[in-house]
């Protein structure tokens, strides 16, 4: 099975959960700056919402998608929404790749809130939820 993990982060927080998803399904965490060269089965996508969307470099990764993708999973940090699937979703939609309907999504700190977090606990969750997702 082909697995890829790829991200991005301003902060650092969703680059945590990356690290910790890569680890646990044997793969090199990767930032959007580096496109998908082969085929993959499943696509770890990591973002964060900044002002109700995530960053311009997500899109401009999933647009460039090129190459065959099974199935996205998305994970994501942030300090109010939920997640940043929808936010994602729309864009895959576009490409014909689909989205899975797990995902991960934890509290990531902003200014004075969710001081701390991801934390150990939110990364071991998150290598749980990647070790079930590809077994
Ligand atoms: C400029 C800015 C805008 C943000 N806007 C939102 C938002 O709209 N919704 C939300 O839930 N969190 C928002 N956050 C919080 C981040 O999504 C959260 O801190 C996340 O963990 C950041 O991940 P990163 O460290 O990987 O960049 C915002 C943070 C920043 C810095």
């Amino acid at each position: 099975m082909n697995i890829a993990v790829r991200y991005y982060s301003r902060g650092g927080n969703t680059k945590k959960i990356a690290e910790a998803i890569a680890k646990a399904v044997g793969v090199e965490a990767k930032t959007v700056s580096q496109p998908l060269t082969e085929d993959v089965d499943i696509l770890f996508l990591g973002s964060a919402p900044y002002a109700f969307d995530v960053d311009d470099e997500v899109k401009k990764f999933i647009g460039s998608i090129s190459v065959p993708v099974g199935r996205v999973v998305n994970f994501s940090t942030s300090a109010a929404v939920k997640s940043t699937r929808k936010y994602v979703e729309k864009l895959l939609a576009e490409k014909h790749i689909p989205v899975a309907k797990e995902e991960f999504a934890c509290r990531g700190a902003f200014a004075m809130l969710h001081r701390g977090r991801p934390n150990e606990s939110d990364q071991k969750a998150a290598a749980d939820f990647a070790r079930k997702i590809i077994s």
